[in-house]
């Protein structure tokens, strides 16, 4: 926090993300406020609420109309408000095309290997450009000065920075890219793949989270685009602009707020196995996620089943509780991911369960942070079975709410956390025994080796946490500004 702040003397601080912090939604003529499941927002929150400024989103939430100011700004967070909210109004075919169309079905598929095809429609370009281009005059709109620092997030703006650029030429454009980014022959199946290029160039700063994405996406420069890259540097210059190209693995606020007033940990256990009627001496496991198809929650609920078949000791003694929170349900290939985890948990509790126990509860509902941090504290494992994901906070979450130094792990090794989180048991979420034998080990686990092991990951997530991610691409940046400014003196 002392880096960010040592960074940022005066700085005017502008982030853009397509997902808001928070999400009015009108209750019967009452504001009830929503927090919404975004590793995005989780990661950029705590610093908006560190450092001030304002945060540009599309306003998403069915009372949002009635909340703002004359200038369509909104101060949050709401009990003590230190940022300012400006909420971008969309239409439905403005949405249909940008979010759910070229986003969604084009870009997320693109870029997660979980074999769904991507479809690229013209149209959907027509409005994802026209919508990068009405936040982009947002942005340029909302800044005091001329020399602003932007951070822009995610696939939904790969426009933005060289639009921002063209207006604003002394800003530093920080942007990051949360999910994977492809090979360059993955990526060649994109019609606008130069313009995507071109677009992210306009930034001082463009961060993946692992190496492996910034090679993918140096490669696809060197093949799409006619530029100068320096592999030594890790940068792009075209023309005079000059991108900086780096790994910043995100992570997560520590100590994370929603553990601020969470029982011990005993007390969350009472509290989450009573809810689900489940029997105080049964082994709990959990999952949270959006019900995503890159997230692998059938897997994991084939994993359950082969636990179970192999380790028939574990009937009627264990229990995975699923929360996937429901997402792009517009879209047809989310709505079949939901369908097939339902049918495979039911399969599932058919053969396996009894009278009065069930081996899956899957909660197909949104939860606030403060209820899955209570869940994640009541478990004795957390299973992330990503096929493929950029970083995956909810890992880092589960190691941050466990202050009691307990709970075991279970992690893909196709999210991004893998790489940090070593002390986890790291599954191949694709070979199903594996996980179930996982599972089976994870729940036989020494306790001194839980400890030992939650110990060394709390160490990791407490120090690179999220003032850290932060920190570095500011201090990046300000390097590069430096440096150019230097530049400038000596020609
Ligand atoms: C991923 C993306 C974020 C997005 C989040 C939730 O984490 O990288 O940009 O906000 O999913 O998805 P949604 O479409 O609901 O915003």
């Amino acid at each position: 926090r002392t880096l960010l702040r040592s960074e940022l003397p005066n700085a005017e601080i502008l982030v853009v993300s397509n997902r808001e912090p928070y999400i009015h939604n009108d209750d019967d003529g009452q504001i009830a406020l929503q927090r919404p499941a975004s590793g995005l927002v989780t990661a950029l929150e705590p610093i908006m609420r560190a450092c001030g400024g304002t945060w540009v989103a599309h306003g998403s939430g069915s009372a949002d109309r009635l909340t703002v100011d004359e200038n369509d700004h909104i101060q949050v967070p709401p009990e003590a408000p230190t940022y300012t909210l400006r909420r971008i109004w969309l239409s439905e075919e403005e949405q249909d095309g940008y979010y759910f169309g070229l986003a969604n079905e084009g870009l997320w598929p693109l870029c997660h290997i979980a074999f769904v095809r991507p479809v690229f429609r013209s149209s959907d370009w027509e409005h994802y450009v026209a919508v990068n281009r009405k936040f982009a005059d947002a942005v340029v709109a909302e800044c005091k000065t001329t020399n602003p620092t932007v951070l822009i997030q995610d696939y939904h703006f790969a426009l933005l920075p060289a639009m921002i650029r063209e207006k604003l030429p002394d800003a530093t454009i920080i942007t990051f890219w949360h999910i994977p980014w492809p090979n360059p022959e993955v990526f060649s199946i994109c019609p606008w793949k130069e313009e995507l290029l071109s677009g992210l160039l306009g930034s001082s700063i463009l961060g993946f989270h692992t190496q492996f994405h910034c090679l993918n996406f140096l490669e696809s420069v060197d093949r799409f685009l006619e530029c100068h890259i320096d592999r030594e540097r890790s940068n792009v210059r075209a023309g005079n602009a000059t991108t900086l190209v780096r790994p910043y693995p995100i992570s997560i606020e520590w100590p994370p707020l929603a553990l601020a007033g969470q029982p011990p940990v005993p007390e969350c256990r009472k509290r989450i196995l009573e809810r689900y009627g489940l029997k105080p001496s049964v082994r709990l496991a959990v999952g949270v996620e959006r019900f995503d198809y890159t997230k692998g929650i059938a897997d994991r609920f084939r994993a359950v089943g082969s636990l179970l078949e192999r380790h028939p000791e574990w009937i009627e003694r264990f229990t995975l509780v699923q929360v996937a929170a429901p997402t792009r349900s517009r879209l047809e290939a989310y709505r079949d991911t939901q369908v097939e985890a339902q049918n495979q948990a039911d399969a599932i509790n058919n053969r396996f369960g009894t009278d009065n126990w069930k081996p899956i509860i899957l909660v197909p509902t949104h939860h606030e942070p403060d209820e899955v941090f209570t869940l994640f504290r009541a478990a004795d494992i957390c299973l992330v079975s990503s096929l493929h994901d950029g970083m995956n906070l909810v890992a880092k979450e589960f190691v941050a709410a466990r202050d009691d130094e307990d709970g075991v792990l279970i992690l893909s090794t196709f999210a991004g956390a893998s790489r940090e989180l070593h002390e986890a048991l790291i599954v191949n979420p694709y070979d199903i025994q594996a996980m179930g034998e996982a599972l089976a080990d994870g729940l036989s686990m020494p306790a001194e080796q839980r400890r030992d092991r939650m110990r060394l990951m709390r160490e990791i997530v407490g120090e690179h946490n999220i003032y850290f991610w932060a920190g570095r691409m500011l201090l990046d940046a300000s390097r590069i500004r430096k440096r150019s400014n230097l530049e400038r003196q000596i020609a």
